[in-house]
């Protein structure tokens, strides 16, 4: 395969190896899966766990001026009413009136062919991105060969028109991608998901599973600055768990419905929020390349002016080039004191910092890098995949997937192999593995089958050294250790296999 990885071939191959392999699966898959809903297999557990670790290390442990907190998922009902989330987290939604598919209103766009007044032809699709181009690449893609040829007969004599289902003029109607029919025109809906606390299943018990992490920090924002002798500028860190009840979960585990986000809140004086800003999007985005997102897939995009959310002073998305579109991985926003005001204003505390040194009173401006760990794990999983050409057991070059994850990244350190199941090697093997578990660092035993086939399973695991105890182990006590991605093997002492492991996954 070339490096394309822009294409849905490349995103089935990988689908399939997260599945084959066990990175992902579908959750409740016994019972038909549930849209929006994804589970991590032992390898995937391993991938995210190792990717939220080397956030907490490089944003909270390294730093002196960040603490961290975890929070509620369910927090009382006023905190989203502060913060914007009951009234306007909302996303615009149409229903076809036909085949009752239900879609996002901003996702939906209708292609219209039209002369004069008359309308030839309108093909309803669901495009990436909302470009005229795309719009209309997804159009013929979507069309049956006698609408394509109509379209193509069209082309040049007709005035082509696009909108979309949320800002169609009135009296005229969007279509359904999926079926031609009628959309309704578009309503709210708010995407939070409620339930109830308590026995009674009433208004005055109802609550809502988190949509975002960042409201626990700003509602524990006094008491950690009570607690911690913290004092602007400082940050609150925190990851875990969200909910939002997306319309269309789509594109594997990009947009769904639990999702885990790994957000930073940095309070600041409002003079120095410009700065901080700048900061914080530099530094997040060499995070991406310095964990392997080293290709030109990775992009850092301003918001223009008109994007903004209306607190909001500034905003840059970090992007990735996923397989289906480049898509948001983080955004890291100078959210002015909008979150601080709403909530001293909603529970009567007091938010403002006393600067013993200046005299100065004030309420912190904030900035927020706020990234998904499930967006991270996907983008590191797409730029990791690779095919190339490595010789099998009888030297005929043969293609190899192979994961290249980062080495602190990678859900395996080190595989561990005895060449054959006898004279010894399984013993000396076994005692070189449980001393990597020992040392904290992930290994793998193997003893079953050819050599060759063992280090194909481990390449697609992306374990970045595989050791192998052969018969000169047996004689010199060294051992083979192959480099994943070079194919190198090099001979060390047994001995040294824990340090050599531990400074190559954390150099
Ligand atoms: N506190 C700000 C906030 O939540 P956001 O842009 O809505 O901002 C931040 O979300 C990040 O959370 C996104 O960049 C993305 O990585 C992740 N995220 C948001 N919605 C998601 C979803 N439905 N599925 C997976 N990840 C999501």
């Amino acid at each position: 395969m070339a490096d394309d990885k822009t294409t849905n071939a490349f995103m089935d191959k990988l689908v399939a190896l997260c599945k084959r392999r066990g990175f992902i699966f579908q959750s409740s898959e016994i019972y038909g899966g549930i849209n929006g809903f994804w589970d991590y297999g032992p390898l995937g557990v391993e991938l995210k766990r190792n990717i939220k670790e080397a956030w907490w290390q490089d944003n909270v442990v390294h730093r002196d001026d960040m603490v961290g907190v975890d929070c509620a998922i369910i927090m009382n009902p006023r905190v989203w009413e502060a913060s914007g989330h009951v009234v306007n987290f909302n996303d615009p939604l149409v229903d076809c009136k036909t085949c009752k598919a239900r879609y996002r209103a901003d996702k939906v766009w209708t292609v219209i062919a039209k002369e004069g007044d008359n309308v030839l032809l309108s093909v309803g699709v669901e495009p990436d991105g909302d470009d005229a181009k795309a719009v209309m690449d997804a159009a013929l893609a979507k069309a049956n060969s006698k609408t394509r040829r109509r379209i193509e007969e069209l082309a040049e004599r007709v005035t082509w028109w696009s909108e979309r289902a949320d800002r169609m003029p009135a009296g005229v109607c969007s279509m359904c991608p999926n079926c031609g029919g009628q959309l309704t025109d578009a309503r709210k809906f708010n995407m939070m998901f409620k339930t109830y606390t308590g026995a009674m299943e009433d208004s005055a018990s109802e609550v809502y599973l988190r949509p975002e992490t960042a409201q626990g920090i700003f509602a524990n924002y006094k008491n950690v600055l009570d607690t911690s002798r913290m004092k602007p500028p400082f940050g609150i860190a925190q990851v875990g768990k969200s909910f939002r009840n997306e319309i269309n979960p789509r594109n594997y585990t990009f947009r769904s419905r639990e999702f885990e986000q790994m957000e930073i809140e940095f309070f600041c004086h409002p003079n120095e929020a410009d700065k901080w800003f700048e900061y914080w999007r530099d530094r997040r985005y060499a995070w991406y390349t310095g964990l392997g997102l080293t290709s030109s897939k990775l992009r850092l995009r301003p918001h223009e002016k008109d994007e903004l959310a209306h607190y909001a002073r500034a905003c840059a998305d970090i992007e990735y080039e996923f397989p289906f579109g480049v898509s948001e991985l983080e955004g890291v926003a100078n959210r002015t004191d909008f979150d601080l005001s709403q909530h001293a204003k909603f529970s009567g505390k007091d938010m403002t910092f006393f600067d013993d040194e200046t005299k100065e009173r004030y309420i912190p401006y904030v900035v927020e890098p706020s990234g998904g760990v499930d967006r991270a794990t996907l983008a590191f999983l797409c730029e990791a995949y690779t095919e190339d050409q490595a010789p099998d057991e009888k030297g005929e070059m043969q293609t190899r997937v192979v994961m290249k994850f980062h080495p602190r990244l990678a859900p395996v350190k080190a595989a561990v192999f005895p060449l054959v199941k006898k004279e010894g090697m399984p013993e000396v093997a076994t005692a070189i593995h449980q001393a990597l578990k020992k040392a904290g660092l992930a290994s793998f035993y193997d003893e079953k089958g050819a050599v060759g086939r063992r280090y194909r399973r481990q390449d697609e695991a992306g374990t970045p050294f595989c050791i192998t105890v052969d018969g000169q182990t047996m004689l010199d006590q060294t051992v083979t250790i192959r480099d994943r991605d070079s194919l190198k093997q090099d001979r060390i002492a047994a001995d040294n296999v824990v340090e050599y492991i531990r400074s190559r996954v954390q150099g």
